[in-house]
């Protein structure tokens, strides 16, 4: 007889001979564990960041009000659309390195009085200071963002900061309150994320850990919480897994200071420019995202040692693909541009499963960065902006935010193969499913341990070459699309070629 899984075995091997260089479909088994909750997935876990580097800010996400781009007071309309629809949970700005550079003075008020500063960190430009405080919270507001400012350590003051917090946040009555109503909002902007800093090991003063947290320290005192807005302060963690960091700088902070967030920065390199990935570069790159699984465990037990009652949390709060640049492509589009690709949206999959399953041990995670820059969501040129195969990622992995994470692995799957990420919304599945190998597609059976599944469906983002990706000439090369999924008893059944992502939602009964 020929069943439907016969028909998709032999669809599978028959574009996978046309592929050339694919392997026919093996059988896989995932196991979901519906009753094994691991914690709420926090939409902060989908955060995003927007750095004064290269055109993200500039030309990018902001093209100014006298701009004959279609623009919402100076912010690109269509990126404001494309990020609204998408919800962006929550976006980290001005850096980054710039962040410990930046004095926040300088872009409040008449945007024509505002000095010119050399951006030193990022090629010596000069900028306008046209975006500035009042338009980062504009943009949050457009796109339904939650801000979260990074203050300067590095280069700043205290002080600085400390009004920086009274300027935002203090309602009426202050000098500080009364000069953001003067400047156009009498409403406080209400910031709860601040973050004390950025790699103050590196580009934010070069410290060692004991010099950092008596920084911190300093810096925290001072940090008041205003109206109804309660800060949640944010400390720079390691570049990577460093433990020593870690340890060195918890042993110097008295439990009494206010800390609420400890943020890790975590890049995955690439051997290569972004479209002339090897198969070994691939492979190479994707499995550093079982690294950060191993690094954000290792960190978080780490921070146990000093915060048993987790009080602290800990944030990712840069990650992403760090390829290497073309020399061309960053001096036409800006610095640390680079091609997103199929392979992009695999890392961005990858990482997203990752804070999933660790979801009782992360509170943000904000990918490096939204426009032009690194593991970008959009890519901008002049008028043209597109969506990124790193959007429609995130895109795909939207439905789990806010659902409860449950246990799900792949167990006949050593890194880097399948990877799974399971969660549920009340009688509703959701398991998102990276098959990262450029060669070997699968039939999937994804089993449930409790209950029953029914009315599955599910979306795909796939293509058969990792170096291909949406362009300003081809801009919907790569998109989601529908596929095929049963549901029957306790058992999804699908086939994932190569290279893919793909997001299954089905109903859940019996648990
Ligand atoms: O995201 C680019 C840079 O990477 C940031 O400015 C810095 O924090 C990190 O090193």
């Amino acid at each position: 007889m020929f069943t439907r899984r016969t028909f998709l075995s032999v669809a599978m091997t028959a574009w996978a001979t046309r592929q050339g260089r694919a392997q026919g479909p093996s059988t896989e088994k995932v196991v979901i564990e519906p009753g094994e909750a691991i914690a709420v997935i926090r939409p902060e876990l989908h955060g995003h960041f927007a750095e004064h580097l290269g055109t993200c800010i500039y030309g990018g996400l902001w093209v100014g009000r006298n701009s004959p781009i279609p623009n919402i007071n100076g912010h690109r309309k269509q990126a404001v659309e494309w990020l609204r629809e998408l919800g962006i949970p929550v976006l980290r700005w001005p850096g980054g390195c710039f962040a410990d550079d930046y004095h926040w003075r300088d872009g409040i008020g008449p945007p024509e009085k505002r000095p010119r500063r050399v951006n030193i960190h990022w090629g010596n430009y000069v900028e306008d200071n046209s975006f500035g405080t009042h338009e980062f919270i504009e943009l949050c507001r457009l796109i339904g963002a939650e801000p979260y400012i990074a203050g300067n350590v590095g280069s700043g003051t205290p002080q600085e900061m400390r009004d920086w917090v009274e300027y935002c946040n203090y309602p009426s009555g202050s000098t500080l309150a009364e000069e953001r109503a003067a400047n156009g909002s009498p409403e406080p902007f209400r910031v709860r994320y601040w973050g004390v800093g950025n790699e103050n090991w590196g580009c934010g003063g070069n410290m060692t850990p004991e010099e950092y947290a008596a920084h911190y320290r300093r810096f925290a005192t001072y940090l008041r919480d205003f109206g109804d807005t309660r800060l949640f302060l944010i400390a720079c963690g390691p570049g990577g897994n460093n433990l020593e960091w870690t340890r060195r700088f918890m042993e110097a902070m008295p439990r009494r200071v206010r800390m609420h967030g400890y943020a890790m920065h975590y890049y995955s390199s690439g051997k290569n420019q972004a479209t002339k990935f090897t198969v070994e570069n691939l492979r190479a790159q994707l499995a550093t995202f079982w690294d950060l699984e191993k690094a954000v465990l290792e960190q978080r037990a780490l921070l146990d040692k000093y915060d048993k009652d987790r009080r602290i949390g800990l944030l990712v709060d840069e990650w992403g693909v760090w390829d290497r640049m073309d020399p061309e492509e960053e001096k036409r589009y800006g610095r640390l541009f680079q091609q997103i690709t199929m392979r992009s949206a695999l890392a961005a999959a990858l990482g997203l499963n990752v804070f999933h399953r660790q979801a009782d041990k992360l509170v943000m995670g904000n990918l490096a960065q939204t426009v032009n820059v690194l593991h970008a969501l959009l890519l901008a040129d002049g008028p043209r902006c597109i969506r990124t195969t790193t959007y429609y990622a995130f895109e795909l992995m939207k439905p789990h935010r806010g659902a409860t994470a449950v246990r799900a692995h792949a167990p006949e799957a050593p890194p880097p193969s399948l990877s799974v990420s399971a969660s549920r919304r009340q009688d509703e599945l959701i398991v998102t499913l990276v098959n990262p190998r450029h060669d070997t597609g699968a039939e999937l059976e994804c089993a449930v341990t409790k209950g029953s599944v029914r009315a599955a469906r599910a979306r795909i983002l796939h293509h058969p070459d990792f170096n291909a990706g949406n362009t300003f000439d081809a801009p919907d090369r790569i998109v989601p699309r529908d596929h095929p999924v049963t549901a029957s008893g306790a058992t999804v059944r699908l086939t994932m070629p190569p290279l893919s992502i793909v997001t299954i939602q089905a109903g859940l009964a019996g648990v």
